[in-house]
């Protein structure tokens, strides 16, 4: 039997998508026999359900409703309202969250409960994330996006107008990135507060500040609400980022700062070395992805050495996906080393600045950004 989809909302999702996904669902537990209806309602409705059935009288994102009787496996229902604001928080398509809450509901439908215990918990999560990983379709290419600070150096160096890193980006999007990165160092040597904002109303394709957890920084965010904050450590004497956040050291601010940010409804990404501390620490501040730093990858003496870092940031790239975070990754990167970094699916997005910048120097900034494109899209 197939899956049957009752739509009672107007939040635009693909009907089609949904019901071959609900089928897939069925038929990869063996259940093809077995009817499910999926209810896409509203806020409204949902909240109706949760206060009739569980004394809950406010609205929540998926509920499911097990049916012992013959030839029924049950019944799922998930607001689309919920699906539509949590997709906008976490970054992805209101389609595909409304397939991880379908998910999740058919997962409690086959009797698994996250409610009943830590154990049930993680074994909900186990089932969850294994039909998920079966189930979505890979990402084939990762998304490329061009940090401009260097730009912003060469400006510095006469204190003056130009170069201006706000025509940069500009430039840098109609070549076809898919974001732009700017970091706004608490010294201000490159990026200034002017640019930012500018770069804010400007930016088509997506904005990420790259900032300190600092008071100032959390301000300066919340205020212009770039599409995503990277949170990196800052030192002033530093040439450039040197090494990773230290999560685990300082858990709880990062974990504060995470919030803060979350409350004012920007996706945060923690900058961290490869290493599997690091991102379990980073996972539990509640960060929705991280970004993997490739600098020791990127600068390593000879070849041994490269293939060790290589190998280190596969291992730690599946880790991060495997426990539910994004993964990007960046420093150091350029034309020779980040094709091999490319072809790893987990790696849904590059950072990549000095080389580019370097590149249209003498290329122009067209043609640098192309050939990094075709680097990493392949
Ligand atoms: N990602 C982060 C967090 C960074 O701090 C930097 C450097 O500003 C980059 C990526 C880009 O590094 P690069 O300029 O070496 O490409």
């Amino acid at each position: 039997m197939p899956a049957f989809i009752i739509l009672e909302s107007v939040v635009p999702v693909s009907l089609l998508k949904i019901r071959r996904y609900a089928d897939r669902l069925l038929s990869c537990e063996g259940l093809s026999d077995k009817d499910m209806t999926v209810l896409l309602t509203g806020n409204g409705r949902i909240m109706e359900i949760n206060k009739k059935w569980f004394g809950r009288p406010w609205p929540t994102n998926v509920i499911s409703f097990p049916m012992k009787e013959h030839g029924q496996l049950g019944d799922v229902v998930i607001s689309l309202d919920k699906a539509m604001e949590e997709a906008q928080a976490g970054l992805t398509s209101t389609d595909n969250r409304v397939l991880e809450l379908l998910t999740h509901g058919f997962v409690h439908l086959l009797g698994y409960d996250h409610e009943l215990g830590s154990k049930e918990e993680q074994l909900m999560f186990e089932k969850e994330f294994d039909l998920r990983k079966k189930l979505f379709r890979r990402r084939t290419m990762a998304d490329l996006c061009i940090n401009v600070d260097h730009v912003a150096t060469i400006r510095q160096a006469r204190g003056g107008v130009e170069p201006d890193p706000v025509v940069a980006a500009g430039l840098v999007e109609l070549a076809g990135a898919d974001g732009i990165v700017v970091h706004l160092r608490e010294d201000r040597r490159h990026i200034q507060d002017r640019d930012v904002r500018l770069l804010r109303e400007m930016v088509q394709t997506r904005l990420t500040l790259e900032m300190a957890a600092t008071e100032e920084m959390l301000g300066i965010a919340a205020d212009i609400r770039p599409d995503i904050v990277t949170l990196v450590p800052e030192k002033r004497q530093e040439l450039t980022t040197e090494g990773g956040l230290d999560v685990k050291g300082l858990e709880k601010a990062i974990t504060d700062a995470v919030k803060r940010l979350h409350d004012a409804g920007i996706p945060v990404s923690i900058f961290i070395d490869p290493e599997k501390e690091q991102i379990e620490a980073a996972k539990r501040t509640g960060t929705e992805c991280i970004e993997i730093h490739t600098g020791r990858y990127a600068d390593a003496a000879g070849e041994k050495a490269r293939e060790m870092e290589f190998d280190l940031i596969v291992d730690m790239a599946r880790f991060a996906t495997d426990i539910g975070l994004r993964v990007h990754a960046g420093h150091g990167l350029n034309y020779q080393n980040t094709g091999r970094l490319a072809a790893l699916s987990e790696i849904v997005e590059f950072s990549i600045g000095h080389s580019v910048i370097s590149r249209a120097v003498f290329a122009g900034i067209e043609r640098a950004v192309k050939d990094m494109l075709t680097l990493v899209k392949g």
